[in-house]
């Protein structure tokens, strides 16, 4: 039998991000090390809870959850960086409710399991640096805890079997005019990252948002009826709703972003658009501070193996969701 592939889940959990963990573990195609949880949609706490609710859906409170850093790792000490006028809120009050796109904890019972007392940033320096095997990681929040590690030891790199990160945008923007939010949260992080020189598959909003699913999408993968599945539906529709309501519908569709990068790594076909290109990121603190930078120029070689998907095959994402998402009970 092939060996799995040893993985270590980044994220901020988030409605997206749930379904992500829940493709990864069901599909039965990783042996998860550990999830390190982070900031980005909601404060660690948040975060650290609905990963736990989630494994616990799941029944696999085995899998070590290990809570990270509560905010980037420098940009909120720069004055004036988070100053722009074009920043999104992914939460709003309307009519006396508050509507958010990743409410504060997941509709899930509240889990007993207690997370580990060790540091995520710990965790993956220890980690990456005894392991035996290459790791591959998959970050799906900023990337603070894995920019850390990095800083602290950049030789933990070369145990790195890959990065698959969802963040940032070529073509696309969400939380500002320039920036994505995984990577607008963190800009230094993400380039150490980038840079670290392990392979690195950026999945940005170009690549999630062409494969946007519908309310009829969200019927589909619901319709094994099992309770990741309904779930997983159940978030998507959440998601379609709460960006109706604070006024940025594109067009009745929802981007659900994280679980692409699972997909990626069950079956690379899911992206039908990959460029191999040099990578870097805007620090510059202004107006598209966060921005991702790709240079797709032709002629232009990159030194680095960062790829960037551009594109996905819809059908088959949704499908493959719907798949895994049958499987357990
Ligand atoms: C990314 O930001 C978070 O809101 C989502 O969970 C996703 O990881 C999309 O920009
Ligand atoms: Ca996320």
């Amino acid at each position: 039998m092939e060996k799995k592939r040893r993985l270590i889940i980044d994220c901020d959990t988030g409605s997206d991000d749930a379904v992500a963990l829940m493709t990864a573990v069901l599909s039965d195609q990783f042996d998860i090390l550990a999830i390190t949880t982070t900031h980005g949609n909601l404060p660690v706490k948040y975060t650290t809870e609905n990963t736990l609710r989630v494994l616990e859906l799941l029944g696999r409170q085995d899998i070590p959850v290990y809570p990270g850093c509560n905010e980037g790792m420098v940009k909120l000490l720069t004055p004036g960086r988070m100053i722009n006028p074009k920043i999104k809120a992914i939460s709003k009050v309307i009519d006396g409710k508050e509507v958010a796109i990743h409410d504060r904890y997941l509709d899930l019972p509240e889990a007993v399991t207690k997370p580990q007392t060790e540091h995520a940033c710990s965790f993956l320096l220890r980690t990456l640096r005894e392991t035996k095997e290459k790791i591959t990681l998959v970050p799906l929040g900023p990337v603070t805890n894995i920019g850390m590690a990095l800083r602290m030891d950049p030789s933990i790199a070369q145990n790195i079997e890959g990065i698959v990160v969802m963040g940032g945008g070529v073509h696309e923007a969400n939380k500002s005019m320039a920036a994505e939010s995984n990577f607008f949260n963190d800009p230094e992080a993400a380039k150490i990252v980038l840079e670290c020189g392990a392979p690195v598959v950026v999945i940005p909003l170009d690549a999630t948002k062409s494969v946007s699913l519908s309310r009829e999408d969200a019927a589909f993968m619901a319709a094994s009826g099992t309770k990741a599945a309904k779930f997983a539906a159940d978030l998507v529709l959440h998601r379609i709703e709460a960006e109706e309501l604070l006024g940025f519908s594109d067009n009745g569709k929802n981007a659900l972003h994280d679980p692409l990068t699972v997909c990626f790594l069950l079956d690379p076909t899911v992206i039908t658009d990959l460029w191999h290109c040099a990578c870097d990121i805007d620090l510059g603190g202004g107006r598209a501070d966060g921005q991702l930078l790709c240079d797709m120029r032709p002629g232009e070689k990159p030194t680095l193996p960062t790829y960037v998907a551009m594109r996905g095959d819809k059908d088959k994402y949704l499908k493959m969701l719907a798949e895994v998402l049958a499987r357990g009970n």
